[in-house]
């Protein structure tokens, strides 16, 4: 097994688990001025299986201590197939956590509470299951699940993702206590659908953000369009959330790594919003098999929300993670390669970007000397996108060659890049608008270049890169599982 400080492949300054399987985040909360994470965890096999809710919690975005897990499968009342994914809210100021109980393969609404002040025992409600799904509404998959509940000034609403006669859809709740719900319908009307595609068969992990009362942002309504054997892409879709229904405006892509980040949790934390989602991996399973471990988090992002669409950038918070800096002011001639003065598999890199005549500027990451592994960031002015070129990411056959590319994109003449590569993970926010994660696994022992090209003409590139340094799990026992 590849465990270990020697993997790598494992991140430093993403969360990942020391072994076993983590998918979603869930029940993101700020807490007495700290954060709190959980997450899907399966602990005992890097594949997905019944999972329990892992715990990490943090004071500056950046480092993370792990606690016990939250909620298992095993805790009374039980929900013996696993505890999915849901949210945690403020309740009467005391933290709730409404998450999925799954009971011979039935999805049902179940509600959790902190036995201590530090939110490191929880107790499920003995009420369980608090919702089940509607036995007349047209739920295909048996998919009912996700709560989602925050407060509206008339009481409270509830979110549960679904699947309606096959078409992704969230079924919207009330509630005058926090306790008694009732059922209002699908919070999208179908008629008042966007007819984008890609809105999925299963809308997982539904996340409905109310947009500050003082400015004119839209609220926005952000879903995991799941689609048959494949989970596919995290939208965003603005709109007017009214009390009682949702009416949709444009749809976003929220991260243009497909099948890369999904099922995001965001909170409010003073004038901004956070993001972390999961970044799946993008290898076999005899891969994950052999490494031990599998999923990780992304970093924290700060989302703006606009009418035209979203803003993202790394919260300063993550400059705590930085090594010492190193200036980058690289003149990029027509078509030949520029090695950046900076290495490794674990970098940030802050770069600005100008256009002198260049087609294209390629930034290879993780780049072994011979070139033979390379993983490409393409910034194409003519054509307006932003891809991730992986043909050459990794010579394991294991690792998936996949190409992810965002269009439309708006690329500046100075495009600005703000990128972490983490030993087997990338995430990219180009011009602070368009987001990129993915995952790549070069097995060279030299795959620690940064190389630049530009293609079809010149370019510039000037900036800083820091080596990033980790673990930023803090722990000195079992690693990010925490006592079990
Ligand atoms: C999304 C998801 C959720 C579900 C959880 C189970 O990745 O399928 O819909 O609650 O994972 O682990």
């Amino acid at each position: 097994m590849s465990e270990g400080p020697t993997d790598p492949h494992r991140p430093r300054v993403h969360l990942a688990p020391r072994r076993g399987w983590l998918n979603d985040p869930n029940g993101f909360v700020r807490w007495n001025g700290r954060y709190h994470l959980f997450f899907q965890h399966h602990p005992s096999r890097p594949l997905w299986g019944p999972p329990e809710w892992a715990h990490v919690v943090s004071d500056d975005l950046a480092h993370w201590t792990p606690l016990p897990p939250a909620l298992t499968p095993e805790m009374p009342p039980a929900d013996p197939d696993g505890c999915w994914s849901g949210s945690t809210t403020i309740m009467n100021g005391r933290p709730v956590v409404h998450y999925t109980g799954v009971r011979d393969g039935e999805q049902a609404t179940c509600r959790a509470e902190p036995l201590d002040d530090g939110l490191v025992r929880w107790r499920k409600s003995r009420d369980n299951p608090i919702a089940v799904a509607p036995t007349d509404a047209p739920i295909s998959y048996g998919a009912y699940r996700d709560p989602f509940v925050w407060q509206e000034p008339d009481g409270w609403r509830m979110i549960v993702g679904t699947s309606l006669d096959g078409r992704g859809a969230a079924l919207h709740y009330a509630s005058d206590d926090g306790r008694a719900w009732r059922l209002l319908g699908p919070l999208v009307d179908d008629d008042a659908m966007p007819t984008a595609r890609g809105q999925g068969r299963i809308w997982e992990c539904p996340l409905l953000l109310r947009r500050d009362g003082a400015d004119d942002a839209p609220d926005l309504l952000i879903y995991g369009a799941w689609n048959q054997g494949a989970l596919v892409h995290v939208s965003g879709m603005t709109g007017r959330y009214d009390g009682q229904r949702f009416v949709p405006g444009a749809v976003h892509r929220i991260d243009h790594g497909d099948h890369g980040f999904y099922a995001p949790q965001v909170i409010r934390d003073g004038d901004r919003w956070l993001m972390i989602g999961w970044i799946q991996e993008q290898r076999s399973d005899e891969a994950l098999l052999e490494a031990g471990w599998a999923g990780v988090l992304s970093l924290p992002r700060e989302v703006r929300i606009g009418a035209d669409g979203l803003r993202y950038a790394f919260p300063p918070e993550l400059a705590g993670l930085r090594g010492r800096e190193v200036r980058i002011d690289a003149a990029c001639p027509a078509d030949r390669e520029v090695r950046l003065p900076i290495e490794g598999r674990h970098l940030e890199l802050r770069l600005r970007v100008e256009r002198r005549g260049a087609r294209q500027l390629a930034l290879d990451l993780l780049r072994t000397r011979d070139g033979r592994e390379r993983t490409r960031l393409v910034l194409d002015w003519e054509s307006d996108a932003v891809a991730t070129e992986k043909d050459r990411a990794s010579r394991d056959p294991r690792a998936t060659p996949a190409r992810h590319v965002a269009s439309s994109v708006g690329l500046d003449a100075v495009a600005e890049v703000h990128a972490y590569v983490d030993g087997s993970v990338l995430e990219v926010i180009v011009g602070g608008r368009t987001a990129l994660s993915t995952r790549a696994y070069p097995i060279g022992a030299d795959a620690t270049g940064v190389v630049a090209t530009a293609i079809g003409g010149a370019a510039e590139v000037t900036g800083s890169a820091w080596p990033v340094q980790g673990p930023v799990m803090r722990s000195g026992r079992d690693g990010i599982d925490g006592p079990h």
